[in-house]
């Protein structure tokens, strides 16, 4: 349970990984919660249906706390959850302050809430500053008002160009396709950066930084112990409407990672101050510089921010190394930690990635049919998978991801429901491949997802699901979800000691190895070759069976030394022919 106080997590090393010398010395370091805990993202809609509709809801979640705090998770995020007409699968929301009726009720959020802090586990929310659906009360009213309006502006109303205003205001285009503007009755047009039934708020108006500030106290007020910003890079517009320019310089676009955002955070940072548990502000930002996204994790603005440069890299050690090594480098000046994200309910499931020829992940370059070898992305995902948890910061899970759910690519064209595949006419596969409700248990659909015979879920799941369901994994050794269970668990224990930082080892090219506090080795494999352990070293966790004692292709492994780092310069831990482990330290 929380306290009055500000929460803190206290770390301690096992006994078993010190050196008494070192025990002594060693004092619990207090850290607040959210520097390395493991989220666990909760796309309400496919988790668990408990009133046989077809639709996840939150009495299925809370019947699930149970599964997700023997996970070993700190915290749930919980993608919208409020009224919408899901045009964009909730993130075109008519109401901040409501349950979406398919959902719950206000009050059952209230109860799940409570019910998993119980658990000791935290609830972020997602919150869409960006925008608001066609149909909440101020698009409304300001369809309903004149152009020039009180109303109108608190949206992006503009005229048009040419003649009679019949072009669009600008070239801006949709980040889901097609022109970013929509043209009303009186001539008008408006800015949607994403679907037209998601107009774009005005952050020079008042009103919006007012309404924004009272959401983010009406649901702090109600325990939750966060919020996820969507699209948080996106909110402030150059109010002259420049055209984009072929390479702005940093803060130059017209609409995205322009410096005024950082006074909206700092007030936003203020107000998750102002709990005596403070709150905690999760940016979802999506910027190529990893100086630009560090600024926004200075310390009176947002606490964390999602590591997609991480998420998007290639299965390969060179360009992985560098991912981790620019994240920790950016974060550092201004004490942020790093996230490690694999997935999330926008992008390819990672097993199906990692098999792919192509292993980065682009919204771009996503296209149907693409083949993918699902036992090898599968094998790779649990290295991955392991990888991420061994790594400093905090850590987020996709509901599945723990499952090593595929992506399910052969929805029929009439069952789909993104704009993306909508608004591309189909070329882009979109994101319905990823949201595929949960396989709980039994070996065939809805695999209690739903209660047998009751409606078919709103997105099909495959008939090959049964050896993927939770009930099929638990207990079985070489399953997902107990690599999961096992690398949540051990994570927790900090085999690595108090935060310590990571430290790259020598290593061929097909490796990366690293090094947490005195004992505590992480290692991946990526080449065809079995690569052999250090001597004396012990396996804490694998990825995938060792071979005769040696690490074998796309293989994670947590190892603790025998030894106590030398004060010396020694090569006694080497035991690789191919110079794997000549730590030269
Ligand atoms: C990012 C969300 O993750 C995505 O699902 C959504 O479509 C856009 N923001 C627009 O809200
Ligand atoms: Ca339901």
């Amino acid at each position: 349970m929380l306290g009055n106080v500000a929460q803190v997590d206290t770390i301690s090393q096992p006994a078993a990984v010190l050196d008494p010398e070192q025990h002594r010395e060693s004092t619990p370091i207090e850290r607040p919660w959210w520097r390395n805990a493991v989220v666990y993202q909760v796309y309400v809609r496919s988790f668990a249906d408990r009133n046989g509709d077809g639709i996840g809801d939150l009495a299925g979640v809370r019947s699930q706390l149970p599964y997700l705090r023997d996970l070993g998770v700190d915290a749930l995020w919980f993608n919208p959850w409020y009224p919408s007409p899901l045009a964009d699968n909730g993130y075109d929301i008519v109401d901040y302050r409501a349950i979406d009726p398919a959902f719950g009720t206000l009050e059952e959020a209230e109860q799940l809430i409570a019910e998993a802090r119980e658990l000791e586990i935290r609830t972020i929310v997602d919150v869409v500053p960006n925008h608001v659906s066609s149909e909440h009360p101020w698009f409304r009213e300001a369809l309903a008002a004149a152009p020039g309006s009180f109303e109108r502006d608190r949206f992006w109303f503009r005229s048009g160009r040419g003649e009679d205003g019949a072009q669009p205001p600008n070239g801006w285009q949709s980040i889901f396709g097609g022109p970013a503007w929509t043209r009303v009755e009186d001539g008008e047009w408006y800015l949607h950066l994403f679907a037209p039934e998601q107009p774009d708020l005005n952050w020079t108006h008042a009103d919006v930084w007012a309404e924004h500030e009272d959401v983010l106290r009406f649901w702090f007020d109600r325990g939750v112990a966060g919020v996820r910003i969507d699209s948080a890079a996106l909110l402030v517009k150059d109010p002259a409407l420049a055209e984009e320019p072929s390479d702005p310089g940093p803060g130059q676009h017209p609409f995205m990672d322009r410096d005024e955002l950082h006074e909206i955070y700092r007030r936003w940072r203020a107000i998750a101050d102002g709990y005596a548990d403070p709150r905690v502000l999760v940016g979802e930002i999506w910027l190529a510089d990893a100086e630009r996204l560090a600024r926004y994790l200075r310390p009176d603005e947002l606490h964390t921010a999602f590591n997609f440069d991480f998420l998007a890299c290639p299965w390969a050690p060179a360009p992985l190394r560098a991912s981790i090594e620019s994240a920790l480098a950016a974060h550092e000046p201004v004490d942020a930690p790093t996230t490690w994200v694999l997935s999330n309910h926008d992008v390819t499931r990672p097993v199906t990635r990692y098999g792919r020829a192509d292993t980065s992940f682009s919204f771009e370059g996503r296209r149907a049919g693409t083949p993918t070898d699902l036992a090898r992305g599968t094998r790779r995902a649990r290295a991955a998978a392991l990888l991420s948890m061994a790594l400093p910061g905090s850590l987020y899970v996709y509901q599945g991801e723990e499952l090593g759910l595929p992506e399910v690519e052969d929805i029929p064209a009439e069952r789909r429901h993104d704009p993306m595949w909508l608004r591309s006419g189909g070329l882009d596969p979109g994101r319905d491949g990823c949201r595929v409700p949960l396989p709980w248990a039994g070996s065939r659909p809805p695999y209690g997802f739903s209660a047998a015979g009751t409606t078919t879920p709103w997105l099909e799941q495959p008939g090959d699901w049964g050896p993927l369901t939770v009930e099929a994994q638990s207990g079985a050794p070489e399953s997902m979800l107990e690599l999961y269970r096992a690398g949540l668990h051990a994570r927790r224990s900090a085999p690595w000691g108090d935060g310590a930082e990571l430290e790259w080892q020598p290593s061929i090219p097909d490796v990366l190895a690293f090094r947490r506090g005195e004992r505590f080795v992480c290692l991946v494999n990526f080449g065809p070759d079995p690569v052999k352990l250090p001597a004396g070293a012990d396996v804490l966790i694998a990825s995938n069976e060792l071979e005769g004692g040696a690490v074998p292709h796309d293989t994670t492994v947590w190892l603790r030394q025998a030894e106590v780092r030398p004060a010396r310069p020694s090569r006694t831990e080497t035991s690789n022919d191919s110079g794997q482990g000549k730590e030269g330290r």
